[in-house]
């Protein structure tokens, strides 16, 4: 069905794999379409319930935006393929549906920038982090520059991105950057481990913790305001009776997502 991804649904756990191996899975006009195809997708089905997003072979994550299409681009062009990255990985973002990067190997340039729109971040031991767009006398355009700060502060973000300084997993754990670092084998099972438990809760509650974390950094909203009006909706929802009953009952929650 694609040509630059694959897909698989199991468990309502619908992982992408950016399948570009020999490119190292740089991010294509092609992989982005396809991409936005696969977040219609996970919009669309109600048999998924949250995603994980990975690269093929065990070398890279994403290295980064197709270098090879950045040649002889005019500024509005320039501006355009920022907008557009932009508005796939506001997507991501934004999704209700939780969205993990599991990460095997280079998360460079653009791949970084995917793995910090996602929720989460699981990095593998051979992980690799770092903005190096300065080495190509460019910026990140694909929210890099913001999501960075936002994740490990300025000061940390500033030198990735004016040294292009390239991190290792155990550095993007202690700077915040990535959740948590496992070995090769165990990068999928730990993110599906963790997804299980995610999925297990209530699906709108979840949906609700996203929109208000997101709205911390969103300017045309108050945060505190989104955060009411998210906790005041839960009310109206089955499952906040229902999880507070099951509670009150000393038993499991059983959650429909309504
Ligand atoms: N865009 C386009 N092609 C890329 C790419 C990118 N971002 N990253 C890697 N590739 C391609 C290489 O051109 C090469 O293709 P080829 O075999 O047809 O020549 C292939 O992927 C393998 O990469 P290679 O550089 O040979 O692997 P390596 O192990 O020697 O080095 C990296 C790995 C990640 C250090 C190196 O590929 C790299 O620096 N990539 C660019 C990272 C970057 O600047 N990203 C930000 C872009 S905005």
């Amino acid at each position: 069905m694609y040509s630059t991804l694959l897909t698989q649904l199991q468990d309502g756990i619908f992982t992408i794999t950016i399948n570009r191996p020999d490119k190292l899975n740089a991010l294509n006009k092609d992989v982005f379409a396809e991409l936005n195809e696969a977040l219609n997708e996970v919009e669309n089905n109600p048999l998924i319930r949250s995603v994980i997003i990975t690269g093929s072979g065990n070398k890279a994550f994403v290295a980064g935006a197709d270098i090879s299409e950045f040649k002889n681009l005019t500024v509005e062009e320039g501006k355009a393929l920022a907008k557009a990255g932009q508005t796939t990985f506001f997507r991501i973002e934004n999704s209700s549906k939780p969205i993990v990067a599991a990460i095997n190997g280079f998360a460079l340039g653009g791949g970084c920038e995917l793995a910090m729109s996602c929720h989460i971040r699981v990095a593998s031991e051979n992980a690799k982090f770092g903005q190096p767009e300065v080495n190509l006398g460019l910026i990140p355009g694909y929210g890099g520059t913001q999501r960075l700060v936002q994740l490990i502060g300025k000061s940390r973000a500033l030198e990735l991105l004016i040294s292009a300084k390239i991190i290792d997993a155990q550095k993007a754990l202690l700077y915040g950057l990535v959740n948590d670092v496992t070995t090769e084998a165990e990068l999928i099972p730990k993110t599906i481990a963790l997804l299980t438990i995610i999925q297990s809760k209530a699906p709108i509650a979840v949906a609700n913790c996203i929109h208000a974390a997101n709205a911390v950094f969103d300017h045309t909203q108050n945060g505190y305001e989104t955060e009411i009006n998210a906790f005041g909706n839960c009310f109206a929802t089955a499952d906040m009776l229902e999880g507070t009953n099951a509670f009150l009952e000393k038993r499991k929650p059983t959650f429909t997502g309504k």
